[in-house]
């Protein structure tokens, strides 16, 4: 790769087929950045390991993310794609900055006490783990921006802590200190109109979704509650379908529904026509390309092992440099 304003790193967990929350809030983003920086995009199966109670869907669910990423434009021409598991040199990592790990600093995380609360019932030792194989993420590719939404904000910063640590205990610089880099977008809700877009809700609208499907998802979004009948004023402020039309229709078109929804001119049914009809043609091309991939599943498996193998590379490098610094013996002779 040649060197542009410095390496990105950034790693999603495979939750199967993204949503137009995760576009919004990562992927379109993950895309730009790949004219200005080196990008390293990592779907991290073993993250999601921490939490899931079956793994029966983990690969089907790897291939349905990448097959997004790659539909949107991420390019494995221009950056390494690739699944965290297949560059074994993490957990190697992992294990070692969990030795300048203090246990109550994980513990006292929000992101950890919310997991907490979600499942009280599986609280495994990698679920504690997390933000130290995160840090091996990022510190492995000498990553100096990470680009994440705010909320993975504690874990970016516990990175930092940890990469400091590291290098004051060892008396080394071998690892690098990554910056956070937030991405400002408006927070994308689900069709409930109440709870941000999530999988896990069942509120969300698939990118990979069908026409009518999209249509017909479109068509269940809450809008403004207190306007019961066709003939009620409407407050677009509060609708999360204008929310939407923000970012699907064009600003002259937004301004008149803004306009009409106020005075009762524009019904919620016809708004969310508008609505599904632009969204079906912002996403045709991002659907047309991917089922080329979906056609392919072995070929996609192929692009991420080769994207695996050039992040082996670097992280070899780094591990070399690692396994000096903290008294370990070096794999070669020399
Ligand atoms: N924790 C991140 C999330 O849940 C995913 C992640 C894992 C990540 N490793 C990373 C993000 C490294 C950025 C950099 O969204």
């Amino acid at each position: 790769m040649t060197s542009k304003k410095g390496r990105v790193f950034s790693g999603a967990r495979p939750t199967g087929r993204q949503h137009i929350g995760n576009y919004f809030g990562a992927i379109r983003n993950y895309v730009k950045l790949q004219d200005d920086y080196d990008c390293i995009y990592c779907i991290v199966d073993l993250h999601a390991l921490t939490t899931l109670d079956t793994t029966r869907d983990l690969r089907q669910n790897t291939l349905e993310m990448a097959w997004d990423w790659l539909a949107a434009g991420m390019d494995p021409k221009r950056s390494i794609i690739f699944v965290q598991s297949m560059v074994r040199q993490v957990t190697e990592l992992h294990t070692i900055l969990s030795m300048v790990t203090p246990l109550g600093k994980l513990t006292d995380l929000p992101t950890f006490k919310e997991k907490v609360r979600e499942n009280p019932k599986n609280i495994n030792y990698g679920l504690v783990g997390y933000p130290v194989l995160m840090s091996a993420d990022i510190a492995l590719y000498r990553a100096d921006v990470v680009p994440v939404g705010i909320d993975q904000a504690p874990h970016v910063e516990f990175a930092r802590e940890t990469v400091r640590s590291f290098n004051f205990r060892y008396n080394t610089n071998a690892l690098i200190e990554p910056k956070e880099k937030f991405t400002e977008f408006p927070k994308i809700l689900g069709i409930d109109g109440v709870n941000k877009m999530s999988k896990s809700l069942n509120n969300d609208i698939e990118l990979a979704a069908t026409a009518e499907e999209t249509t017909a998802r479109v068509m269940q979004m809450v809008t403004d509650p207190a306007r019961q009948r066709r003939s009620d004023p409407g407050n677009p402020d509060i609708c999360n379908v204008f929310s939407l039309h923000k970012m699907f229709t064009p600003p002259e078109k937004v301004a008149e529904i803004n306009i009409e929804c106020r005075r009762a001119g524009i019904g919620c049914v016809d708004c969310k026509r508008i609505l599904a009809a632009n969204m079906n043609a912002y996403f045709a091309p991002l659907r047309e390309k991917r089922r080329v991939f979906e056609n392919d599943p072995e070929g996609t498996w192929d692009m991420l092992r080769d994207g695996a193998a050039r992040a082996s590379l670097l992280a070899e490098e780094t591990m070399v440099d690692v396994r000096a610094a903290v008294g370990l013996p070096a794999l070669q002779k020399g």
